[in-house]
């Protein structure tokens, strides 16, 4: 009996060293994220026409940052009624993004979740 409980205080011990060293080596989940959108690495690129073709809430895309995103799939879940986002449907919304349409930020989460709907970069603008 002595020897039983013996091995249970050392294998306890022994899984508590093991989830304390586990818990060292991974890295820290909750780094902050950056504030800037980072410069696009897709080659699909879409010019600002393309972009006005899909300015209704079931087809939304919004240039953000010089980023071209699809936000179609978001909208039904997004915390504000649609209607705030319909006029940042199909055009420059960064001015949305960055202000709510009041004159708050979204926050890092916000931007994180972002980064899902991108689908290119912006063309420089050109006559088409
Ligand atoms: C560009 C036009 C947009 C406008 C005008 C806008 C406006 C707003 C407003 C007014 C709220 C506050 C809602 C409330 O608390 O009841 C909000 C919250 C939020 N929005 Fe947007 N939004 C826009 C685009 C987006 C996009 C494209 C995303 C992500 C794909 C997004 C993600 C969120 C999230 C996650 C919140 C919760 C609060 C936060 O994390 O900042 N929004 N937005």
């Amino acid at each position: 009996m002595k020897k039983f409980v013996y091995t249970l205080f050392i294998a306890f011990w022994a899984s508590v060293g093991t989830l304390v060293l586990v818990n060292m080596l991974v890295p820290d989940a909750a780094e902050q994220a950056p504030q800037r959108v980072q410069e696009p690495t897709e080659t699909a690129r879409y010019s600002l026409s393309e972009v006005t073709k899909h300015a209704t809430l079931e087809d939304c895309w919004m240039v953000i940052e010089g980023t071209v995103y699809d936000v179609s799939d978001y909208v039904p879940r997004h915390p504000a009624p649609p209607s705030v986002l319909e006029p940042w449907c199909g055009r420059e919304a960064t001015e949305g993004m960055r202000t709510k349409g009041e004159d708050s930020d979204h926050s890092a989460r916000a931007w994180r979740m972002l980064e899902r709907y991108r689908v290119g970069g912006l063309e420089p603008s050109r006559r088409d």
